[in-house]
């Protein structure tokens, strides 16, 4: 059963802003999903949808496998809104008891989860200080802790990485990675690509409130897998046929099947062409990206799989 399974989503604010229109995702059971996008694409909006805190258009689906929204699904649900604000004169260990008393996990281990969570999050000395006092990266880490609370089946994070630095971002992929481990599934928005590369097993690109693309980045890249030879001669005549591209001292065959490039590199070397480099390529989730907003504004380009 799918973790999330949601079928033509449509939103429209005020009868005007078509945030969404029409989108359709599956999230399985123990993965990590990555929801992508540029600014205004409609990220939050799905995501707020799905917490309740908006009404759709239009929708169908399930969460957990239950209809969206339901109160029993809601409460298996790990939820880190984007920008959130906790009340600032609250500690961090207040605010993780508030919230996590809202999702009915009982007094003693709320105490418990809670010097856990700061310590797992590297909070552990903050725990009753005044959130007024935190930096944003310290605020980010307890909305984190505060989303684990309820030990969810579902953890949502909007933007999870946001306002933290290259070693706290990398902190929190390494505790992505781990709640994947323990079983929960985790669906994550965010524009910071590389980042995602690094942990999603699935992705889906979102753009002007449509998912453009959706799948392994490995099946999402499969077609731009090519081998490029760099060669210190002028490529030689014959490159041009054998290659399927050749420009400047590259070489480029299509496909990453290594065997294919073999004979092609004996017999440059026969002919005293000294080889700089040979390495195997293929699109990055930047490159994707891109293809995803330009195919939505140039229609006619390549690119944009459903
Ligand atoms: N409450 C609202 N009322 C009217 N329009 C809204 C509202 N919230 C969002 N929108 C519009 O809906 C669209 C999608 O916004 P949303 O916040 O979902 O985007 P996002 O993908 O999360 O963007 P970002 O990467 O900047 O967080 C945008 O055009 C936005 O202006
Ligand atoms: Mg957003």
């Amino acid at each position: 059963m799918p973790a999330i399974n949601l079928v033509d989503i449509h939103k429209t604010y005020r009868g005007k802003v078509h945030a969404l229109r029409g989108v359709s995702l599956e999230v399985n059971d123990g993965e990590i999903f990555g929801l992508l996008g540029p600014n205004g694409a409609g990220k939050s909006t799905l995501v707020k949808i799905i917490m309740t805190v908006i009404y759709p258009t239009r929708a169908s689906g399930t969460v957990l496998g239950l209809p969206i929204g339901h109160i029993d699904g809601l409460r298996k649900i790990g939820y880190l809104p984007e920008h959130h604000r906790f009340p600032g004169y609250l500690t961090g260990s207040q605010v993780l008891n508030y919230f996590s008393a809202l999702s009915d996990v009982d007094r003693s281990t709320r105490k418990k989860r809670s010097s856990e969570l700061l310590h797992r999050l590297g909070l552990g000395d903050w725990g009753k200080k005044k959130i007024s006092t935190y930096s944003k990266g310290m605020l980010q880490r307890l909305g984190i802790a505060q989303a684990l609370m309820n030990k969810p089946q579902l953890l949502i994070l909007d933007e999870p990485t946001d306002g933290v630095d290259p070693v706290g971002r990398r902190e929190i992929r390494d505790l992505l990675s781990e709640l994947k481990a323990e079983g929960h599934a985790i669906f994550l928005n965010s524009h910071l690509l590389s980042e995602l590369e690094m942990v999603c097993d699935r992705v889906a690109i979102m753009v002007k409130g449509k998912v453009t693309m959706q799948g392994t980045i490995d099946s999402l890249t499969n077609e731009s897998k090519r081998i490029e030879i760099e060669v210190e001669c002028s490529p030689p005549d014959w490159s041009h046929e054998a290659f399927d591209k050749v420009e400047g001292h590259t070489m480029t065959k299509l496909g990453d099947d290594t065997s294919s490039v073999q004979h092609l590199i004996d017999r440059l070397r026969a002919e005293q062409c000294t080889i700089r480099s040979i390495k195997p390529v293929r699109e990055t989730l930047e490159d994707l990206f891109m293809r995803a907003v330009d195919h939505i504004d140039n229609p006619g380009s390549h690119g944009g799989k459903k």
